[in-house]
């Protein structure tokens, strides 16, 4: 069997389609979940409504700061894997959080083979803590499923060509899947307009956004003077900084719970633009065809960027208002990460390489 670490909220979107391929590929799979989420809006509602197998354990780790949080899962993970170690053939980690990091060092430490999705991302900034997760996490893997041939190069450029695999992004999967099963009318419940083409999406959880108060606040201002509506789907995290720093919400600015995935598709494919400093939702944003505006200085998707269908604007407000006032050549798209069966590509190398 292999087993998979699981913990924060994309982590549960990729694994959706992933555990379906490896049970079409009989691959016997055991997942643990280390609460790094742990809210329902951030978890349970993922697990319900994405099908995902149930897990077989939850570490319920909680927040905390990174070392603390990273080193009770790395205990923990140990523990599980001592116990299931003669029958645990490999351990299959997602990304680039807390619990990636963990995962991986628990299954290297023990000698387990470590399985890396998403493999080969750089935003080449240190002061990431997500940047640190997948260096590491790279280094210490024996089977890697790079999105891109960009990401196959950054390995090769670092040293690593052993079972490096291009299979695309499995969040793309993730989209194409649940975009075809989603109910038309999943957002109908809502008591805000959420007409399409007559808003944008904003998402802000980012430390070097939420921590900082000059950055936060820029970016408010900065939509605030824009005058659309911006839907701002609220993490748990920026809630509390919100709130904390007593920060005034502009009237065009629309503050909601967090969406669920079926959600955020619907919200996605009906928005206008899509301000945000998340990676999977830069992605998202692009195969929905929706023009991006990352609130950071680098991404790790730098294929996005061109044609300007994501523009990088930091936390400054002139950058800001310029990106959402420029406009896109709808012509200039082009399919990026994949062809949407990722999934399935990963269960048939997984297969051969466990049988060896
Ligand atoms: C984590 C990942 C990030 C990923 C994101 C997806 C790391 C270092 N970061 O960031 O790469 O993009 O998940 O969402 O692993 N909180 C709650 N309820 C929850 C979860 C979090 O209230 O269910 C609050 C807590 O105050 C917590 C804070 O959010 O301290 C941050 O949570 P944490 O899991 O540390 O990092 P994320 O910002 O979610």
């Amino acid at each position: 069997m292999i087993v998979t670490v699981l913990g924060a909220r994309p982590q549960f979107v990729k694994a959706a389609v992933v555990s379906r391929a490896l049970i079409e590929h009989k691959i016997t799979e055991r997942i643990i979940h280390t609460g790094q989420h742990y809210d329902d809006k951030m978890s349970s509602i993922f697990w319900r409504e994405l099908g995902i197998p149930p897990y077989e354990i939850n570490l319920n780790v909680g927040s905390g700061f990174h070392g603390e949080q990273t080193a009770q899962m790395l205990i923990k993970i140990e523990g599980y894997l001592l116990d299931h170690r003669l029958d645990v053939k490999a351990v299959m980690v997602y990304g680039d959080t807390n619990s990636t990091l963990a995962g991986a060092l628990a299954a290297s430490k023990l000698e387990i083979p470590v399985i890396h999705i998403e493999s080969g991302l750089r935003s080449f900034n240190r002061s990431m803590p997500e940047e640190v997760n997948r260096v590491l996490t790279d280094h210490i893997s024996d089977l890697l499923f790079c999105p891109s041939n960009k990401s196959v190069q950054q390995l090769k450029a670092e040293g690593i060509q052993r079972n490096v695999f291009d299979v695309g992004d499995v969040m793309y999967d993730a989209m194409l899947t649940f975009s075809k099963i989603s109910d038309p009318n999943i957002l109908d419940n809502y008591d805000i307009s959420l007409t399409e083409g007559e808003f944008n999406l904003l998402t802000i959880h980012r430390p070097s956004n939420t921590d900082n108060y000059a950055h936060i606040k820029q970016i408010v201002n900065a939509l605030g003077k824009i005058g659309s509506r911006f839907i701002w789907p609220l993490h748990p995290r920026t809630r509390k900084v919100i709130a904390g720093f007593k920060l005034d919400i502009p009237g065009n600015i629309i503050m909601v719970e967090p969406f669920s995935y079926l959600e955020i598709l619907k919200v996605l494919s009906s928005c206008s633009k899509v301000i945000t400093d998340s990676g999977g939702m830069q992605k998202e944003a692009y195969w929905m065809k929706k023009p991006c505006i990352t609130l950071r200085e680098e991404t790790e998707w730098t294929e996005t960027l061109a044609n300007h269908w994501n523009f990088l604007a930091g936390s400054d407000e002139s950058r800001i208002t310029q990106a959402i006032k420029m406009n896109i050549d709808p012509s200039t798209w082009e399919p990026l990460y994949g062809d949407g069966k990722a999934s399935l590509t990963i269960a048939r190398i997984i297969k051969e390489f466990l049988s060896n």
